[in-house]
């Protein structure tokens, strides 16, 4: 089996490579390092089973160049990130619409199956007890930056489905929610690494509004492997499937977990979302996955919890200036002195 893996540089992408190997595929990578990062693949990088190629998928011959000789193509390239979406929202269409369109085409050109990673982003402001996959959009005015990588996902969706009817593309459609794992960048607004990294530093961590805003975690060794399962299963061809968390947990809890985990004397400093992201900002209450799809169709069961997601955050932070710290070393330090353990820097699953 050849699959070709667009983002495989970046955090989901570079497990799900891991992941492909492992299974005995052959893998091509398509990224442009804007978020992404080869040393995300180093593990992996020397294998003679993989191809890694630097470009655009707004580059229509680089994607059809990539996908050629590929059974399965999984896209999870996009430009993402609360941060980078308001500061560039040009760039955050551009990529999550034509990149996209690009893939769909050359999957049509190569005959190749596409798993597209959409978002629970599309759900936008809708606070349901569970978000199942029919559940309405409810998105602020497309006037706010915020919205459009809501707006572009949910058109990608369309154009998806679109592909399917008209031109018989065999498509399934994944949305993640909120996950967090090793390789995670705090960089463009992702809260679990950036609260992690402010802990280890002994700054004080950042919460936004009330913080009573709450999400369902999930872990990256849950998801990532979904998706193989969901690009496998005839069932899901055609479908769009929820791959979401199993614990609600607000923001300001989870900056309290955070701090007991690690041990940091930090304190939380709450923050307008006016200070952090300018006027006009808009955030969701809460957004709670109805995961019975994906049960029904791959067995999905989200099985990591919130520590264990801290955990393997706090372990394996890659940012030199916190891993290599004096404060890293000393939350080992006091990790070995309470007798907790600490997962081993590994990409392990
Ligand atoms: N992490 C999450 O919580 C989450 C939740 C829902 C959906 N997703 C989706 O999963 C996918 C992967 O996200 P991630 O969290 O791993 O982020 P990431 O930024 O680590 O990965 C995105 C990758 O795409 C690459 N990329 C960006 N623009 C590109 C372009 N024009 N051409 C080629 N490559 C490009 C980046 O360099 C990066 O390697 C995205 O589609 C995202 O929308 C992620």
């Amino acid at each position: 089996m050849r699959s070709t893996v667009t983002g495989g540089a970046g955090f989901l992408g570079s497990h799900l490579v891991e992941l492909l190997l492992d299974a005995g595929d052959e893998v091509v990578v398509l990224d442009d390092e804007s978020t992404g990062r080869p040393d995300n693949l180093r593990d992996v990088i020397d294998d003679p089973r993989l191809e890694y190629r630097v470009g655009s998928i707004l580059d229509p011959d680089a994607v059809r160049a990539a996908v050629r000789g590929s059974d399965r193509v999984f896209h999870l390239a996009a430009a993402v990130g609360v941060r980078r979406i308001v500061e560039h929202p040009l760039e955050g269409l551009r990529v999550n619409v034509h990149g996209t369109e690009n893939v769909l085409d050359a999957c049509v050109a190569h005959d190749a199956r596409l798993l597209l990673v959409s978002t629970s982003e599309i759900y936008g402001k809708n606070t349901a007890d569970a978000l199942s996959e029919t559940a309405d959009r409810i998105l602020g005015s497309p006037l706010v930056a915020r919205w459009t990588y809501a707006a572009a996902k949910g058109l990608d969706e369309s154009f998806a489905h679109a592909y399917m009817q008209e031109y018989g593309l065999e498509v399934a459609i994944a949305r993640p929610f909120n996950t967090v794992g090793p390789r995670q960048t705090g960089r463009y607004g992702m809260v679990v690494p950036n609260l992690v990294g402010q802990a280890l530093r002994e700054e004080p961590l950042t919460v936004f509004g009330d913080g009573q805003q709450s999400r369902c975690f999930s872990s990256v060794y849950d998801v990532v492997p979904a998706f193989v399962r969901l690009i496998e299963e005839p069932h899901a061809l055609g479908q769009a499937v929820n791959l979401g968390g199993g614990t609600e947990i607000s923001i300001l809890e989870l900056a309290e977990r955070i701090l007991s985990i690690t041990g940091s004397r930090s304190r939380i400093r709450l923050v307008p979302y006016e200070e952090a992201y300018g006027d006009g900002f808009e955030d969701m209450r809460r957004r709670v996955p109805d995961n019975s799809l994906a049960h029904e169709l791959i067995g999905f069961v989200p099985r990591t919890g919130v520590d264990e997601i801290v955990w393997s955050v706090a372990s394996t932070l890659e940012d030199p200036g916190v891993a290599r710290s004096a404060e890293w070393g000393a939350f080992r330090a006091y990790a070995r002195a309470r007798r907790t353990h600490i997962p081993a820097i590994s990409t392990s699953r």
